[in-house]
């Protein structure tokens, strides 16, 4: 089987599933994965859960909805976790893995943080006290043409491009942006952190390489609006993700090192530090 990052380039957001149920060999593969034991970076263990939508009452299913955002999927990713701090960044990191997973076999998914009726997720999940659901993910084989819905959100989103590197990544301080040869074998990494998926496509990681110490610092330069609406956490999320893309491409790559947070992180106004990666080889 081909390394987990080779997948990071070929998954894409799909919304509308082809109307057939997934293959015995791969629902065994996928729910082998997905019932194994996760746990994040930060210690957090989320568990995820494979809802079969055939398994459910007409009425159930009905009540499962995401207001015309997905059409045609019979499965959904459910990943709960206690409310703990940092849980969101596990939660992140963990269902990403299993995304990339589904995308080497040959199944499409899509983050949903907004467009899903939370309560009746959670109900269909057995959500217990204390735990949260703050995403899930349809899983099926895409259809051969997006819906209308789709097409519209994509183009909203802007989920073709992404923002280039002067304005994600830096060396040493927040003025000077990171060149290609300064990130050298951390290069493909950051190219892969850079095409993770984020909720409205905001891209809110910012990472800045301290060139002395070796050591690259995480931040999220949360969006204004996401913290009127309350659902911040999703940006805590995306950053989860961006470590799975960063961790996975350097270990595929055999490049070592370790998540970290650091108490003397440089602090940089309108960003919040939330992690560092040190490189050990
Ligand atoms: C945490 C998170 C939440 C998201 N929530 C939604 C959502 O509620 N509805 C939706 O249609 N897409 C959602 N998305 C998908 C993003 O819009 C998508 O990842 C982004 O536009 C980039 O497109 P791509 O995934 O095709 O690369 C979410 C993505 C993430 C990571």
């Amino acid at each position: 089987m081909k390394a987990l990052s080779e997948f990071i380039k070929k998954r894409i957001s799909c919304r509308t599933y082809a109307d057939r149920s997934l293959e015995d060999k791969v629902l065994a593969e996928l729910s082998g994965y997905i019932s194994a034991a996760q746990k994040g970076p930060f210690g957090n263990q989320p568990t995820f859960k494979l809802i079969h939508m055939d398994n459910l009452t007409p009425q159930e299913w009905k009540k499962l909805g995401t207001y015309g955002v997905i059409k045609n999927a019979r499965y959904f990713l459910i990943g709960t976790i206690n409310n703990t701090p940092l849980a969101m960044e596990d939660l992140g990191y963990c269902k990403e893995i299993l995304i990339l997973k589904a995308t080497a076999l040959g199944l499409g998914t899509c983050w949903l943080g907004g467009t899903f009726q939370a309560s009746s997720f959670a109900q269909a999940a057995g959500l217990r006290e204390g735990e949260i659901l703050p995403t899930v993910s349809p899983i099926g084989y895409p259809a051969e043409t997006k819906s209308l819905t789709e097409k519209i959100m994509r183009r909203f989103a802007g989920s073709d491009h992404r923002k280039p590197w002067p304005e994600l990544f830096f060396a040493n301080d927040f003025a000077t942006p990171l060149t290609q040869a300064q990130a050298g074998k951390y290069c493909d990494a950051l190219e892969n952190l850079r095409l993770a998926p984020s909720a409205s496509n905001k891209q809110p990681w910012r990472v800045l390489l301290d060139t002395a110490k070796n050591t690259f610092h995480f931040f999220l330069e949360r969006s204004l609006q996401y913290k009127m609406l309350g659902i911040v956490h999703l940006q805590d999320i995306d950053l989860g993700i961006a470590m799975s893309h960063f961790e996975i491409t350097a270990r595929d790559q055999g490049v070592m090192g370790k998540w970290q947070v650091d108490p003397n992180a440089p602090k940089e106004k309108l960003l919040d530090y939330i992690v560092s990666w040190r490189t050990e080889n």
